[in-house]
């Protein structure tokens, strides 16, 4: 083998060798050329098209969907995907874990840890119970709850109504429907302190539809925010409700600069979502009926705009947080 190697003819050899020195220069040659030419091309592919590309794309997001901060991630969670309890007297939806519903994946939002929707039959309730270290919130859709708790107060919460109870060292109370004849249906939310120890604290207040007719009115702020009319408490947590006409718009002022947690919640006006029609909104490009709620990450100073697409006004909360305090 290797005599025939070495037998081949010379000038097969030279020639060879000749061609590989040429095809080496014009290689390199051509690879230059191309690379020149390459980088021209990318510049002017890069300014003729990625530009306009991006441009048609907020072009797009802007005619299609409703206005939001550039770096805004939406994450539904969808109505039934909630954790649910119907133990007959008690009809409830959770967003978050509660009693015997766990998901790792939705422990809490920012110092948000629970939004339970309940419903209450007729002469029946929460006895008592105690709490301490939470915020604890309910927004009374309809009917009637009664709320009485170690503190002497007692109260039949309605419509508009929010009932504010920092538990703080620890209270105790029960929510009761004491109509004979109409469920009570209202949201409860529990938030995290930013403070432990706090003297327990109480406080009602009454929200009307007229004042959150196509406006976000400011239900609950930070005692670090100053904002007429809301309930203070102790954490980073601004929350607005609404009733949203359709074809209407709001606009929500991200409440401080950085990172913020802002999380909707629409409201259900039956046990279900209506399989068609009922109320809607949409933030950016995504849409949330009755009963669905979005986790939005986003970065202040910012705006999100909320529109009404349904068919029948959408009473919603907005919730603007501050990342988890660990
Ligand atoms: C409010 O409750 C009453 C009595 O249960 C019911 O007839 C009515 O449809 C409810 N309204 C809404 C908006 O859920």
């Amino acid at each position: 083998m290797a005599a025939d190697a070495s037998s081949e003819p010379q000038p097969t050899a030279t020639a060879n060798s000749y061609f590989t020195t040429k095809t080496f220069t014009a290689f390199i040659a051509l690879l230059a050329i191309t690379l020149a030419f390459s980088s021209t091309f990318r510049n002017t592919f890069s300014s003729a098209f990625s530009k306009p590309a991006v441009r048609a794309m907020t072009m797009t997001t802007t005619s299609t969907s409703t206005s939001v901060p550039a770096a805004m991630k939406i994450n539904k969670r969808p109505w039934a995907a909630r954790g649910k309890a119907d133990h007959g007297w008690l009809y409830s939806f959770h967003t978050f874990s509660f009693a015997s519903y766990y998901d790792p994946r939705h422990e809490s939002f920012g110092p948000l840890r629970v939004i339970n929707e309940d419903r209450v039959k007729p002469g029946t309730g929460f006895g008592t119970h105690s709490h301490a270290e939470f915020l604890i919130f309910s927004y009374i859709v309809n009917g009637t709850l009664e709320h009485k708790d170690s503190m002497g107060n007692l109260e039949n919460l309605k419509r508009g109504e929010v009932q504010f109870t920092s538990a703080g060292t620890g209270i105790r109370h029960s929510e009761y429907n004491r109509n004979t004849d109409d469920e009570v249906h209202f949201l409860q939310i529990w938030a995290k302190p930013n403070k432990r120890g706090l003297k327990p604290h109480y406080k009602t207040k009454k929200f009307s539809d007229e004042e959150k007719t196509d406006k976000l009115v400011r239900i609950m702020e930070s005692t670090d925010r100053v904002s007429k009319g809301a309930i203070p408490l102790q954490a980073d947590l601004s929350m607005d409700a609404s009733i949203l006409a359709p074809g209407k718009s709001v606009t929500h002022e991200l409440v401080a600069e950085g990172p913020r947690k802002v999380f909707a919640q629409v409201i259900m006006s039956g046990r279900t979502q209506p399989k068609e029609g009922g109320a809607k909104i949409v933030i950016g490009d995504t849409t949330l009926a009755e009963g669905d709620g979005a986790y939005i990450d986003v970065s202040g100073p910012g705006k999100i705009e909320l529109k009404s697409v349904g068919d029948k006004p959408a009473e919603f909360l907005l919730f603007d947080m501050g990342p988890e305090e660990k």
